[in-house]
């Protein structure tokens, strides 16, 4: 196995492959307004497991389309739609970001939760706006500094990470000069990272080590995940997922 291998098995047993919780998703979702919009098309992109995919099934009475790179997040997904009842509202689709076979202007709604740094934030808003209808929505979470300056460590960290990294008002800044007009913006509290995220992460360490027979590869994954846990626990004063709500003008 590779270590990319690796990294979606460790991944792909959680509820969640990101911060994120049902009431950030319904919080995002109470921006919206499509004016009683009959069958509404969703996509979700960089679904994972699907998480938000339910609660969006749920709340939105339409077709979603969840797209991840990943195909074992998307047969999880799949599992997640059959229990639920909710297989009729959801088709998968394994695909890149970067290559979205959608139509000009043929989607009410773009949703993607902690996932769209994987194109960029400003590659995602550009490209993926000609999907939506006028007066389409696009929601994303993205990694958001919650000051104007923070520590040394943890802007060096982040800057390494992804450079693209920045304020609310900055993003929001991007969306305006990309056809957006932004209608909500929330951060992601402590839990939605710590109670959702890291403290299930935390409890399957032992099981994946022992499941790959403690090699470097897992070990390097392990410790790669505490490191990352201790900075959120160290700097979450400083940085979070923004929520990002906006219509396409
Ligand atoms: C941090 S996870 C978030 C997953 C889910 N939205 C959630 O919040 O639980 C990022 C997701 O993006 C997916 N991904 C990464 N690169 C991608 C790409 N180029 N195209 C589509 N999905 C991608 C990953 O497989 C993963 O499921």
């Amino acid at each position: 196995m590779t270590e990319l291998d690796l990294l979606v098995d460790f991944h792909k047993n959680a509820k969640r492959q990101g911060p994120g919780s049902t009431t950030d998703t319904l919080k995002a979702l109470s921006f919206i307004d499509l004016d009683g919009k009959k069958n509404p098309k969703v996509a979700d992109i960089g679904c994972g497991s699907g998480a938000q995919t339910m609660v969006l099934a749920q709340n939105i009475n339409g077709q979603i389309t969840a797209v991840d790179l990943f195909p074992s997040f998307l047969e999880k997904l799949k599992q997640e739609a059959q229990t639920l009842g909710l297989q009729d509202k959801i088709i998968t689709l394994e695909k890149s970001m970067e290559d979205l076979p959608f139509e000009e202007e043929e989607l009410d709604i773009i949703w993607s939760e902690g996932a769209i740094y994987n194109i960029g934030f400003k590659e995602g808003v550009k490209q993926w706006q000609k999907f939506l209808k006028p007066g389409g929505f696009l929601a994303v979470s993205e990694i958001t500094w919650l000051t104007n300056t923070r520590p040394n460590e943890i802007e060096s960290h982040w800057n390494a990470e992804y450079p693209q990294i920045d304020t609310a008002s900055n993003k929001i800044k991007i969306l305006e000069e990309n056809g957006f007009s932004p209608v909500g913006y929330f951060h992601l509290p402590p839990s939605s990272w710590l109670k959702n995220y890291y403290e299930p992460m935390e409890a399957r360490f032992d099981d994946f080590l022992n499941k790959h027979n403690n090699s470097s590869v897992a070990q390097s994954i392990v410790e790669g995940e505490k490191e990352e846990i201790r900075k959120y626990s160290a700097y979450k004063n400083y940085y979070s997922y923004g929520f990002y709500v906006a219509k396409k003008v």
